[in-house]
């Protein structure tokens, strides 16, 4: 009978030390910045204010490679802002804002290019809302900062220098 217990005590001890091994990985914190988790974060429209307050403004989009587009940004971003919208001039953006391109054609979403500030530098990422991954958040992203490099931009964004 004791050893039965004993045994029992054994088993109880290694779940829970399967199942605290098995939620550490679950908790990875790098998953917070998957490709997926992007998404999902892009998809969550109350956590996002759009560019001076004006959710229903497309710009043309002319300056760069995507066409007409919205523009928004989550609160982190958005505290960031001064009153006229802009980021200062030499301001950076805090580590969590994201800045995200609604691409629009036909009064539908057709791609979210996004940037999320990580480490104090920005994660790119092109994404389909269908969840097809044009540009994935794990490519190495100098195709986007070769361009967003660009004169006029503030912390590598540049809407703020056309609109
Ligand atoms: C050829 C230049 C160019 C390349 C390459 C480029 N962008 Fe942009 N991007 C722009 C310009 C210019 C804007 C400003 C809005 C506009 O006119 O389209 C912009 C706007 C954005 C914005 C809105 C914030 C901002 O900077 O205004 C995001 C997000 C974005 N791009 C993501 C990306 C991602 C992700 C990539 C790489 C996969 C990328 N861009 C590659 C030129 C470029």
């Amino acid at each position: 009978m004791r050893s039965l217990l004993y045994l029992f005590g054994c088993l109880i001890v290694l779940g829970l030390i399967l199942f605290s091994c098995t939620k550490d990985k679950g908790r990875d914190p790098e998953l917070a910045f998957s490709d997926k988790a992007l998404l999902d974060s892009c998809k969550n429209s109350i956590a996002f204010k759009y560019y001076k307050d004006k959710p229903d403004s497309v710009y043309t989009g002319v300056h760069g490679p995507h066409g007409a587009f919205k523009l928004k940004f989550n609160k982190i971003a958005f505290a960031a802002l001064t009153a006229s919208g802009k980021l200062p001039l030499t301001a950076k953006f805090p580590n969590g804002a994201m800045v995200v391109k609604e691409v629009v054609s036909g009064g539908e979403i057709s791609l979210f290019a996004l940037m999320y500030k990580h480490n104090n530098s920005w994660l790119w990422a092109e994404i389909e809302p269908n969840s097809k991954v044009l540009y994935s958040v794990n490519k190495e992203s100098s195709v986007c900062t070769s361009c967003h490099n660009q004169a006029g931009n503030r912390d590598l964004v540049t809407s703020f220098n056309f609109y």
